[in-house]
C-alpha cells in the first residue's frame, strides 16, 4: 500500500488505475480549460492567516446546511459517470460523505440509481435535476427522489448547451461511450478497475435507461440525451 499524505498521491493513484476515457473526463474541462484550470488556481490565492496566543477551545467546523448537521460547510457536488470511475462510485462516495457528516449530491447522470444509493445509505441525499425539456421524466424524478427521502433538489440551469470538451471527443465519451480499440486496449491495462466493473450490475446511466420513455438501451439513449 502506498503512503497517501495529499491529494496529489490520491490523483496519481486515480490517474494509474482510471481508464484514460474516465480520467479525461474528470480532469479536463471545455474549449480552452479555462474556467478548469482557475478553479485551482484562484484557491492557490488564498492564505490561511496565522493566528497565535488566542483561545482555541471548544473550536468546531460543525455547523447546518439547509436544516441539516453537518461536520463542516462542504458538500459533494454532483458528479456524472461516478460509477464508471470506480465501481459502484455514487454508493461509496454517499457513504464516505454520510461518514464523514457531509452531504452527498447525486447526479441525474449517474450510473447507480437515486434506489440504488437510497438502499445503501442511512442518511438522506441531495439529489440533482436538470431543467430538460421531458415531463413526465422530470415528474417521476422527483417522484422517486422524495420517494427515496432526499432531503434537496440541486437544480442545474446551466446546460442549455454543452461546453466542447476535446478529450472527450477524442476518447469517444459520449452517451453511450463510443469504445475505439485505443480505448478497449487501455482499459484492458486497468485490471482492478475491471475486475470491480465485472463484479457490479450498474454500468450504465441508472437514473435514466428504464426510467425515461423509450429509453430502453445505448442507442435510444443518444437520442434522448440530444432531445
Ligand atoms: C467530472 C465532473 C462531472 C460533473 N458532473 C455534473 C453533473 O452530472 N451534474 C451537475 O449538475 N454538475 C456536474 N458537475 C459540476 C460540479 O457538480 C460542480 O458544480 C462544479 O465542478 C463546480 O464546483 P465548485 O462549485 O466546487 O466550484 C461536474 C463536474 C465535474 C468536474
Amino acid at each position: 500500500m502506498p503512503v497517501i499524505t495529499n491529494i496529489n498521491d490520491l490523483k496519481h493513484i486515480y490517474e494509474r488505475r482510471t481508464p484514460r476515457m474516465f480520467y479525461d473526463y474528470c480532469e479536463s474541462g471545455s474549449w480552452t480549460e479555462q474556467t478548469f484550470r482557475e478553479n485551482t488556481s484562484d484557491f492557490d490565492k488564498l492564505y490561511l492567516r496565522q493566528r497565535v496566543a488566542i483561545d482555541m477551545a471548544g473550536r468546531s467546523t460543525a455547523t447546518q446546511m439547509i436544516g441539516q448537521d453537518v461536520s463542516m460547510p462542504v458538500a459533494l457536488a454532483p458528479v456524472g459517470l461516478t460509477g464508471m470511475q470506480n465501481a459502484d462510485g455514487e454508493i461509496k462516495a454517499a457513504r464516505a460523505a454520510e461518514k464523514f457528516g457531509v452531504p452527498f449530491t447525486l447526479s441525474t447522470m449517474s450510473i447507480c440509481s437515486i434506489e440504488d444509493v437510497a438502499e445503501n445509505t442511512e442518511k438522506p441525499f441531495w439529489m440533482q435535476v436538470y431543467t430538460l425539456k421531458d415531463d413526465d421524466f422530470m415528474q417521476r424524478l422527483f417522484d422517486r427522489a422524495k420517494a427515496a427521502n432526499c432531503s434537496a433538489a440541486v437544480i442545474t440551469v446551466d446546460l442549455q448547451l454543452l461546453g466542447q470538451r476535446h478529450k472527450d471527443l477524442k476518447n469517444g465519451l459520449s452517451a453511450p461511450p463510443k469504445l475505439t480499440v485505443k480505448s478497449v486496449a487501455n482499459m484492458m491495462t486497468k485490471v482492478q478497475w475491471g475486475l470491480g466493473m465485472l463484479g457490479t450490475k450498474r454500468r450504465f446511466f441508472g437514473n435514466i435507461v428504464g426510467h425515461a420513455k423509450g429509453v430502453e438501451d445505448a442507442s435510444s439513449l443518444t437520442t434522448w440525451t440530444s432531445e
